[in-house]
């Protein structure tokens, strides 16, 4: 049953060690609002970051964009019972990134405290929809978009679990990665 003030327009849960994944409420882009306006964060978020300060509406806008594609999710860490950020398991909506017959996903994703950043939480959250988006919905390729080439832990979070680089765009500025099911379950098999 979706809640009061659900905003997602899905139902899935999931859970890893530390972190449950639930549907984004309405009342979380208030949490998200003073994270927004931390200049690192905003900066490794946004490719052109607005002048004027984040408001609930802008993340709204945002937070819209996101789920007419895919699964929105609020992420919240169990031992506080806080909501610490937002991750989209979105499907592919960047023309150079899909490829004909193929089912592809995006996951844009950020941990709004700073202080949570290096724990290992991303790590957690990403091969838990990666493994979601192979196993449930049958995809054939994961790719994240748009990864600012000088954002040393966005690029490191992909490479350690096995991502390559797929494109480099804007003159090497951005950069896509990619995991194909083949490669995804040759990491499984590995892990085994
Ligand atoms: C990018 C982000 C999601 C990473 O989350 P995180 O929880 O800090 O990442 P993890 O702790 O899981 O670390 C992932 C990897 O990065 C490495 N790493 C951590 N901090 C690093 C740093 N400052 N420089 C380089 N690598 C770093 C970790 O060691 C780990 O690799 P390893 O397992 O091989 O050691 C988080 O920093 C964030 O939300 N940043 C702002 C928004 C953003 O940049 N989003 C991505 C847009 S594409």
């Amino acid at each position: 049953m979706t809640q009061p003030d659900d905003f997602a327009g899905h139902n899935i849960y999931l859970e890893t060690e530390r972190l449950i994944l639930r549907p984004f409420k309405d009342t979380d882009f208030d949490i998200a609002v003073p994270f927004y306006n931390d200049p690192d964060f905003l900066q490794a978020m946004e490719d052109e970051p607005p002048d004027e300060p984040i408001t609930r509406d802008y993340l709204k806008s945002a937070g819209e964009y996101m789920r007419k594609d895919g699964f929105l999710f609020a992420i919240v860490e169990k031992a506080s019972g806080r909501t610490i950020g937002e991750v989209c398991l979105q499907w592919m909506n960047l023309e150079r990134g899909k490829i004909e017959g193929e089912k592809i996903m995006r996951l844009p994703i950020g941990i709004w405290d700073k202080s949570l950043w290096g724990k290992g939480y991303a790590k957690e959250i990403v091969w838990c929809l990666v493994a979601h988006a192979f196993e449930k919905l049958g995809i054939d390729r994961f790719c994240p978009m748009d990864v600012h080439a000088d954002n040393a832990r966005s690029k490191a979070l992909w490479q350690s679990l096995g991502f390559t680089v797929s494109r480099e765009v804007d003159d090497r500025k951005t950069l896509d990665f990619e995991m194909t099911r083949a490669e995804y379950e040759k990491l499984v098999q590995r892990d085994a």
